[in-house]
């Protein structure tokens, strides 16, 4: 079982957190969707013929371009592709292209699972992260949505430097009266090359400091529980039955093919990852080429991913995968710093899996840099 990943890099608004590869040029969409159905073409047999459970389009903000082009890249995976029965097909939306003629077509061309990215519902704090949706059109979509699909999720950003734990707990409570299935509540990082981080460079802002930050995370996490959502990974809760299959597929380590721009791949092996640059990736594809740089992973970067994914899930850091993917006995191997991990109460054993303690769940990287080889 595998997933594909579809990245489509055009954004309205650039927000000021976000390094991630888009542009506001809309000038070539129509070749690049089909730069993206060459690609998948090219790379039909990456997967070795393994059914795809699971298709997530992201971005960008992949709502904002017309359901058609949507529709036809779903068909050109259905074309090269043997696709599972009940796959999940995701796409990420933002709040100003919820319309109802967007929600039926994106159904009626397979998408069934929706990601909103609301971010927070403070008209003011909205403007301040340069989002191009006000509260009011969040709530009306988180509407909209609920009444048409099923299966749905809302990102949520907590950390922003000017929110606060009453503000924070006002937006939760409003969020969960619609009864969303998934919630996706991240702490705000401040990557190089964003706008927070050249005003954090020049002192225009300053970082919500490390106590508000833990106790935002842990008033999400309580009001969550209550209310029966179970935290899957550090930023994913949802109801039983509902966690993102395509999320979960990355946590497992099961193989994905990353297809346009900046996407990355994994077949085991090797990640790789597409060039970031639009007429670039356009150009290469028009004769045939994947822009692609890869990096074969070595048992260490292995044995290092399995423990930095697994100890953010409710999975766990799994020895016997360990040891019979990589002949790597952790509990053997790192018994010392894992008794001291535990008589810290930041982990605990559960058969063969080592998890994060609700005390080791605000110092995963701590955790984590301890385990490393
Ligand atoms: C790939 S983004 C795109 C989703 C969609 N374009 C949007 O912005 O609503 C997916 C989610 O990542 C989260 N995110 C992006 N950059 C972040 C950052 N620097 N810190 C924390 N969360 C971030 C946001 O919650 C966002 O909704
Ligand atoms: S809309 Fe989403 S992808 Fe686009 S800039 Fe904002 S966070 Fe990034």
């Amino acid at each position: 079982m595998s997933g594909i990943y579809i990245h489509i890099p055009f954004c309205k608004k650039k927000c000021h957190y976000c390094d991630f590869y888009i542009t506001l040029n809309k000038n070539n969409v129509g070749k690049l969707i089909e730069a993206i159905k060459f690609e998948l073409i090219l790379r039909k047999n990456f997967l070795n013929k393994n059914s795809i459970e699971t298709i997530y389009f992201g971005g960008g903000t992949p709502s904002m371009i017309s359901p058609n082009y949507i529709g036809n890249i779903i068909k050109e995976i259905k074309n090269n592709f043997s696709v599972n029965s009940n796959i999940e097909i995701t796409i990420e939306a933002n709040p100003d292209d919820i319309s109802l003629d967007n929600l039926l077509k994106w159904k009626k061309y397979g998408i069934n699972r929706i990601s909103l990215g609301v971010q927070t519902l403070n008209d003011n704090l909205l403007n301040f992260i340069n989002r191009s949706h006000d509260k009011k059109t969040a709530i009306a979509s988180i509407k909209k949505i609920s009444e048409h699909y099923d299966n749905f999720s809302i990102d949520l950003i907590y950390g922003i430097p000017g929110n606060r734990y009453d503000k924070l707990k006002n937006d939760i409570k409003e969020i969960i009266k619609f009864n969303p299935p998934h919630i996706s509540a991240y702490n705000l990082t401040i990557e190089k090359k964003t706008v927070f981080y050249n005003w954090l460079k020049n002192n225009i802002i300053k970082k919500e400091n490390e106590r508000e930050i833990i106790k935002q995370f842990n008033l999400l996490k309580n009001i969550l529980e209550k209310e029966e959502y179970i935290q899957y990974e550090t930023s994913s809760f949802c109801k039983k039955g509902y966690e993102s299959k395509h999320n979960s597929g990355y946590w497992k380590r099961k193989k994905y093919l990353g297809i346009g721009p900046s996407a990355h791949s994994f077949d085991g092996k090797y990640r790789s990852w597409n060039i970031s640059d639009n007429n670039r990736y356009i150009s290469a594809l028009n004769k045939r080429i994947i822009p692609n740089t890869e990096e074969k992973l070595s048992k260490k970067m292995k044995i290092n991913e399995i423990i930095m994914i697994g100890i953010r899930t409710k999975w766990g850091i799994d020895n016997k995968q360990l040891i019979t993917q990589l002949k790597y006995d952790i509990l053997k191997n790192q018994k010392n710093t894992i008794d001291k991990l535990i008589n810290d109460k930041l982990i605990y054993i559960n058969r063969t899996k080592i998890k994060a303690t609700k005390k080791g769940s605000i110092l995963l990287d701590y955790i984590a840099e301890k385990l490393l080889v």
